[in-house]
């Protein structure tokens, strides 16, 4: 395993660029297309165990969290079964309610994260049933779950996760169709989503092609005090990661919000000095993401809108980022890469120390 720079100047950007090989190795040998179904032998579920889940709670820290909120919403869209997630550090603090017939999913790249593993034996003493989504093979968290999905991302140095954090959502699409498989999710719909799988590791590559744009948009955001990233329903989950992102190594304060809630307060603080990151993917929703641009575009407030090439603004003064299109379900998948590039460059205009960021740690092991 490779832990050396090989010529580049940060250990993220070089991470980020590895992840069309490492999406790869997340989907290798578990996609099958003839029954449109993952293989997730991992995960030791049998079928009529995977039919008896009722619930499916997802816990996990920091991206983490952002990444199984994303994770929690494909698995109620595609197995319809209610799903939520929650950061391991509250969970393991509010004498949580441990059903029998809940799947609860622990996250971690470190797979050592002190608050996910203390939920994950909270859990487990409780009788609960846990499976890990986790990078790193034979870590604590792997090891005290009673299955899982290995990401093999391989080794990710810098603090600010990118290829574990694809990855984590590649498992979870991968989850959400294999639970969906055995209950009402039609083969046709389960080879569509496959095949869908199959064109993200390239179409990752698209995206990063396009670095040096993303670069010119992070640089005019990185003079901002502050920023909104918007979304909603699959799109509020890149939000938030989008905004944990660039707080984390730009240092600027960046906020994610619900483009749904902001009529009901934020937006009282849209001006001409407020930029805002909105994901607008193309979906039963684009033109109620377009309505909140317009409120936004009204107040004089700049826009960057991380969108398909096929959505159209009209009038609106928008700076775009283009990402392909896959399946709206997989959408949230590849909206989530120029977020990583827009606070890399960000940060890198900034001049900070991007792969350790002052008062953080890659993963929190200790009480
Ligand atoms: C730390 C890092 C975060 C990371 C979180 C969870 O707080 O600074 O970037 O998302 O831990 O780490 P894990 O290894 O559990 O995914």
């Amino acid at each position: 395993e490779d832990f050396s720079l090989s010529g580049y100047e940060h250990y993220m950007r070089k991470e980020y660029l590895e992840q069309p090989a490492s999406a790869e190795a997340v989907l290798r040998g578990r996609l099958d297309d003839r029954f449109g179904t993952p293989r997730l032998n991992g995960l030791n579920l049998d079928p009529r165990a995977k039919r008896e889940i009722r619930r499916v709670k997802v816990i996990g820290c920091g991206s983490a969290f952002y990444v199984g909120q994303m994770g929690a919403q494909m698995i109620e869209e595609l197995a319809r079964i209610p799903a939520d997630a929650e950061p391991a550090s509250e969970f393991r603090y509010r004498n949580a309610v441990i059903e029998p017939t809940t799947l609860y999913v622990a996250v971690s790249q470190s797979g050592e994260t002190a608050d996910t593993a203390i939920a994950v034996d909270e859990i487990k003493r409780k009788g609960g049933r846990v499976v890990g989504v986790v990078n790193v093979v034979g870590s604590s968290i792997a090891r005290a779950c009673d299955g899982g999905i290995y990401l093999h991302a391989g080794p990710e140095v810098s603090v600010a996760s990118t290829k574990a954090l694809t990855n984590m959502a590649l498992a979870f699409a991968m989850l959400a169709i294999d639970l969906g498989r055995v209950r009402d999710l039609s083969v046709s719909n389960g080879r569509r989503l496959i095949a869908g799988l199959q064109r993200i590791p390239g179409q990752i590559a698209q995206v990063l092609e396009n670095e040096d744009q993303i670069a010119d948009v992070a640089k005019r955001l990185s003079g901002a005090p502050s920023i909104f990233f918007i979304g909603r329903v699959r799109g509020f989950p890149v939000a938030r990661e989008g905004a944990q992102k660039f707080k984390e190594i730009s240092y600027r304060h960046a906020e994610a919000y619900q483009s749904s809630e902001l009529k009901h307060g934020p937006l009282a603080l849209i001006s001409p000095e407020l930029p805002t990151v909105a994901v607008v993917p193309h979906d039963e929703l684009t033109g109620r993401n377009l309505g909140a641009l317009q409120e936004i575009g009204a107040r004089g407030g700049p826009l960057v809108a991380v969108t398909h090439g096929d959505v159209d603004f009209g009038e609106l003064i928008v700076e775009r980022i283009d990402v392909p299109r896959n399946e709206p379900e997989l959408d949230p998948i590849l909206l989530t890469v120029p977020m990583q590039l827009l606070a890399y460059h960000a940060a890198l205009h900034l001049g900070h120390d991007i792969d350790k960021p002052r008062n953080l740690a890659k993963s929190v092991t200790v009480e």
